[in-house]
């Protein structure tokens, strides 16, 4: 499966902070914004993964990352002019995703929760047939898509941002599908608002019988990092959980290491890299601690 890291946008709800720098570089506790979402597809056992953003940002995305090899991966970088809609990524890495099934994750999405590994890992074959979209129960779903289920638990409709939402389960800005989406995608008309809206995408599907909706449940989180205050939030609960626990979320090295993408050796090397900080200590620490 090939992976699509989306990573653009304006970050207008973010400005002035936005203006001279990515929104998916700004930190959420001690890590970058973007390395949440990358340590998502890495655990779901992608390796090969597109990267997205503005003309503007790309050069700052691809001097944290680089080519990807430092963590076992090959990352390929594509410009999105304008902001074209979630679905735009697509057409935008047919190339690369060439006729492989592929996962999308939002570049501003944080993940974090019990067995998350083994719910990837259960849905993202290489088989995959359909789609798979994730549910999560929130406080206000008119603000994101809207999945409603029927009593066996089978999606039966899908709502982008409704005005009366019909469950309060949002669609998380993570998705797997079968290589149909490039074509599903390239013939899509953009919305009323000028985008190819992913939410057109997943009806398709549900059109087709094909698209499954996995409830991630009230004891996972799932936080956005658009706003000042949903920014800080994530932060906060990062940096409980990382004081309480002594274990780092989203430490793309370690998930490097425990995907046996990298040995210890070059995951010590790499916290080496950064000797002055607690991050990367603790990226030497767990090295040692698997080597
Ligand atoms: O976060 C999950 C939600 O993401 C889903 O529930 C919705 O169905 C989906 O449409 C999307 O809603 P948002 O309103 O959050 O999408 P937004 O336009 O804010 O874009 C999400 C991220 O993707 C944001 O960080 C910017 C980036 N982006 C967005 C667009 C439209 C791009 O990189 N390129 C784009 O063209």
């Amino acid at each position: 499966m090939k992976g699509i890291l989306l990573a653009g946008g304006h970050g207008t709800r973010l400005h002035p902070v936005t203006v001279a720098v990515s929104k998916q570089l700004l930190p959420v506790n001690d890590k970058p914004m973007i390395y949440y979402p990358l340590s998502v597809l890495m655990l779901a056992g992608i390796r090969e993964i597109t990267v997205i953003s503005t003309p503007a940002d790309l050069p700052q995305i691809r001097r944290l990352l680089g080519d990807g090899s430092d963590l076992g991966l090959w990352l390929d970088y594509v410009e999105q002019p304008v902001p074209g809609g979630l679905a735009e990524a697509f057409v935008l890495a047919a190339d690369a995703i060439g006729d492989a099934p592929v996962a999308l994750v939002l570049g501003d999405n944080i993940f974090h929760g019990h067995n998350f590994y083994e719910i990837l890992q259960r849905n993202s074959p290489d088989d995959i047939d359909g789609c798979v979209l994730f549910g999560y129960p929130v406080e206000d779903p008119h603000r994101y898509g809207v999945g409603e289920t029927d009593a066996d638990g089978r999606l039966i409709a899908i709502e982008e941002k409704p005005a009366r939402p019909r469950s309060n389960r949002a669609v998380v800005g993570l998705y797997f599908y079968d290589n149909d989406v490039v074509d599903i995608a390239k013939n899509l008309r953009p919305s009323a608002r000028g985008e190819l809206e992913i939410t057109d995408v997943n009806q398709h599907y549900l059109r087709r019988g094909k698209a499954r909706l996995v409830d991630l449940g009230r004891g996972f989180a799932w936080l956005d990092a658009g706003t000042p205050g949903s920014l800080l939030a994530a932060g906060q609960y990062v940096h409980v959980l990382e004081e309480r626990q002594g274990v780092r979320i989203a430490c793309v090295e370690e998930v490097a290491l425990r995907m046996g993408f990298i040995d210890a050796a070059a995951c010590h090397e790499l916290g080496s890299r950064q000797p002055s900080s607690e991050y990367g200590a603790y990226v030497r620490a767990v090295a040692e601690e698997l080597s």
